[in-house]
């Protein structure tokens, strides 16, 4: 987290207009329009997570019971249980074996007559291949919905994330690029697509006691408002450290063998969120446990593909009926029987280190003697 003066001011004008909510106020009205121009769309909605970003775009988008969206099993939770949270059906395909983001192949594969959308996650800065997704989506008559929430300022085939896509859905968690404490937005081009989720955060409700569909209370306040706006203004420099943190380590390690740095694809301009290594446990010698415990400063990150959670294999969700046992699905859905090679390779090897704007030199440095250390081993 890196606040300054400014946010602090900018928090206290807040509290001085007395207006807390995005109903009376104007910071978040500001911050939605800042965001929508930084991300080069014409709508942004402001609301209070990632989580709720993507439950409403999936919702806006009418995916319900018996429909299925693709995703990666490699990702955030929120990405596959904001498509249960519309009693519609996560599917899985697999992932690239650099990139770890969605693999094109894989999802063409997943596509049946239930398809309705391909959710792409853009990884920790890295994008996923925006193109090649969006040429299956338009052959497929699905939706792209881009959970972009690691990957606030990455652009894919010179565009950003959450410009590419029908619906674009970011997170401010801390960790994020940039923070609202918690927070998230979603962006979109099309004017229906946004008057819904602008519905569908409030209640359902355009104007006092008129409700034109069931809805949420998912605003973002006016403080998280005027912090976002300020760490808008410095999401350059907070990028430009993270890549510059993201590179240093890279070049650190690159001699040596057994631990692999983050692949940035041709297409990708990142914006690296944090950086993910990979080991080769036959030339280090370790299993992913031993490695884990002679550098425990490094992070797990995503230990098993998400439908090998209890939450896919006992399918729970609601306690009677959709999405999985539902009449408008016509089908059952078996997650145990879910073996995608490579992300099952990939949990089994990969590890993510810090690079935010706080992390210092010293640290980096010590990482990096830390990992050259357990290779020379
Ligand atoms: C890929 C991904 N999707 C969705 C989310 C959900 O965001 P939030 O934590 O703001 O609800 C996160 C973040 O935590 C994430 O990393």
């Amino acid at each position: 987290m890196n606040l300054s003066d400014e946010e602090q001011n900018e928090v206290l004008k807040v509290m001085k207009s007395q207006m807390l909510t995005l109903l009376h106020g104007e910071f978040v009205k500001k911050f939605e329009e800042e965001f929508a121009r930084y991300i080069g769309v014409k709508h942004a909605i402001a609301v209070n997570t990632g989580t709720a970003a993507l439950h409403i775009a999936i919702a806006a988008l009418d995916i319900g019971p018996g429909d299925e969206v693709i995703v990666p099993p490699f990702t955030f939770i929120a990405t596959a249980s904001s498509i249960l949270h519309n009693n519609a059906i996560p599917i899985f395909a697999d992932i690239d074996d650099k990139s770890y983001t969605l693999d094109p192949d894989s999802v063409k594969e997943k596509i049946t007559e239930k398809t309705k959308a391909i959710i792409p996650v853009h990884l920790a800065g890295i994008g996923a291949d925006t193109s090649a997704l969006v040429d299956i989506a338009k052959d497929n008559d699905l939706y792209i919905i881009e959970d972009a929430a690691q990957s606030i300022g990455t652009k894919c085939y010179n565009k950003k994330v959450g410009a590419i896509g029908n619906i674009g859905c970011f997170s401010f968690y801390p960790s994020k690029n940039m923070t609202t404490g918690e927070g998230g937005m979603i962006t979109t081009d099309d004017d229906v697509l946004a008057e819904q989720c602008r519905l569908l955060r409030h209640h359902g409700e355009p104007e006092w006691y008129v409700y034109n569909r069931l809805g949420y209370n998912y605003r973002m306040t006016e403080i998280q408002g005027a912090i976002g706006r300020v760490q808008l203004k410095r999401i350059n420099g907070f990028i430009e450290s993270r890549n510059k943190n993201a590179q240093y380590l890279s070049k650190g390690i690159s001699e040596i063998s057994g631990i692999l740095t983050p692949f940035i694809p041709e297409y990708c301009e990142p914006a690296f969120n944090y950086w993910i290594g990979r080991i080769n446990p036959e030339i280090l010698g370790l299993t992913k446990p031993q490695f884990l415990k002679a550098f425990p400063r490094s992070k797990v990150l995503y230990p098993k593909p998400l439908y090998k959670t209890k939450l896919f294999q006992e399918k729970i969700a609601y306690t009677r009926g959709c999405p999985w046992s539902c009449p408008f699905y016509g089908k059952e859905i078996d997650y145990k029987k879910d073996n995608l090679p490579r992300v099952e390779k990939i949990t089994q090897e990969i590890f993510a280190l810090d690079i935010h704007p706080n992390v210092s030199k010293e640290l980096l440095d010590e990482n990096i003697e830390i990992m050259k250390n357990i290779a020379k081993k």
